[in-house]
C-alpha cells in the first residue's frame, strides 16, 4: 500500500537535506508507528507524504498502491485517499468548521467523480462523527482551529479524518496535548477506522498512545533514517531505555 525507498529529501529554500535514505513499507490494514528523537524528520516526513512544497525529494520514491505519487500535488494526494492530521494544526479565519468540513468533502467526491452531498445528508455524517469524538456542533460553528484549545484541535483533525476516509492516514503527535480522556476519545476514533483496507502511520513519542492504538510495527526514526523497526515491544523497550542504545547500535 505504502512503500519508501530509500527517500532523500531536503529544504527546498536551502537545500539542507532531512531525509537521508529513507526505508519503510506499511501494508494495506497495516498500523505502523513511527517514534524518534525531536528533531529526527518525522514531521518532515509526513509533509513529504502530503506533497508539502517547502520540501524536494531529490532521490528515492514514494509509492502509493504501487504507483509514484511524487509528482501528485497535495490535492491529487488528497483525493487518491492520503490523510495528514497535523502536528500543529493550521487555524482558517473566517471560514466556519462546517464550511470547511463540506468543501473538502466535496473536493474529494468531485476528484472521485461522485456527487455532491445534499446538505442534511452532510449534517447527518458530521453529527454522527462528531457525537463520536464528542465534539459539540457548536465548536463546528466557529472558524476552523481558531480559538479552539489543543486537544479541541487535535479532536478536529481526527473529525476531519472520519468523514475523508482516507485510505492511508499519517498522524504527526496527535497525542500530543490530549487530557486522559480525550486521548481515549481520540484512540477509540481511530480504533474505529481500522480497517482492512486502510493504513496508518502514528508519530508519537509516548508508548501511552500505543497502548490504545496497538501498532503493528514500530519504527525509529534518527537523522532522517529507519534505524530500526520492530514489533509493539520496541516501544516499550523504548519507553524503559531511551533511544541511546538504538542509536548507537546503528553509528
Ligand atoms: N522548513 C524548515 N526550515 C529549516 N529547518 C527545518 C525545516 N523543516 C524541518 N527542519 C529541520 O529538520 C529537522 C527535522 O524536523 P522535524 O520537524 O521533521 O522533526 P520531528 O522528528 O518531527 O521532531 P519532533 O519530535 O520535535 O516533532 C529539524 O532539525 C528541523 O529544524
Ligand atoms: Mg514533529
Amino acid at each position: 500500500m505504502l512503500e519508501i525507498k530509500n527517500l532523500h529529501a531536503q529544504i527546498a529554500e536551502d537545500g539542507t537535506e532531512i531525509i537521508r535514505g529513507l526505508n519503510l513499507k506499511v501494508e494495506q490494514g497495516e498500523v505502523a508507528a513511527i517514534m524518534g528523537p525531536n528533531g529526527s524528520g518525522k514531521s518532515t516526513l509526513s509533509y513529504i507524504l502530503a506533497g508539502r512544497e517547502d520540501y524536494e525529494v531529490t532521490s528515492g520514491d514514494i509509492l502509493f498502491n504501487g504507483e509514484s505519487i511524487l509528482e501528485m500535488d497535495p490535492a491529487e494526494r488528497a483525493a487518491s485517499g492520503v490523510f495528514l492530521a497535523f502536528q500543529y494544526p493550521v487555524e482558517i479565519p473566517g471560514v466556519p468548521t462546517m464550511t470547511f468540513l463540506k468543501t473538502a468533502m466535496n473536493a474529494q467526491r468531485k476528484a472521485r467523480g461522485e456527487d455532491e452531498l445534499a446538505t442534511p445528508d452532510f449534517i447527518k455524517l458530521v453529527k454522527e462523527a462528531a457525537g463520536k469524538l464528542s465534539i459539540n456542533m457548536e465548536m463546528l460553528k466557529r472558524p476552523l482551529n481558531v480559538g479552539f484549545s489543543g486537544g479541541e484541535k487535535k479532536r478536529a483533525e481526527i473529525l476531519q479524518m472520519a468523514l475523508l476516509s482516507p485510505e492511508l492516514c499519517v498522524l504527526d503527535e496527535t497525542d500530543s496535548g490530549l487530557d486522559i480522556d480525550a486521548l481515549k476519545i481520540v484512540s477509540d476514533g481511530v480504533n474505529a477506522l481500522r480497517e482492512q483496507n486502510r493504513s496508518f502511520l502514528v508519530i508519537t513519542h509516548y508508548q501511552r498512545l500505543l497502548e490504545h492504538i496497538v501498532p503493528d510495527s514500530v519504527h525509529v526514526l534518527y537523522k532522517g533514517q529507519i534505524i530500526q523497526s520492530g514489533d509493539k515491544s520496541l516501544a516499550l523497550e523504548l519507553e524503559a531505555n531511551g533511544y541511546a542504545e538504538i542509536i548507537g547500535k546503528a553509528a
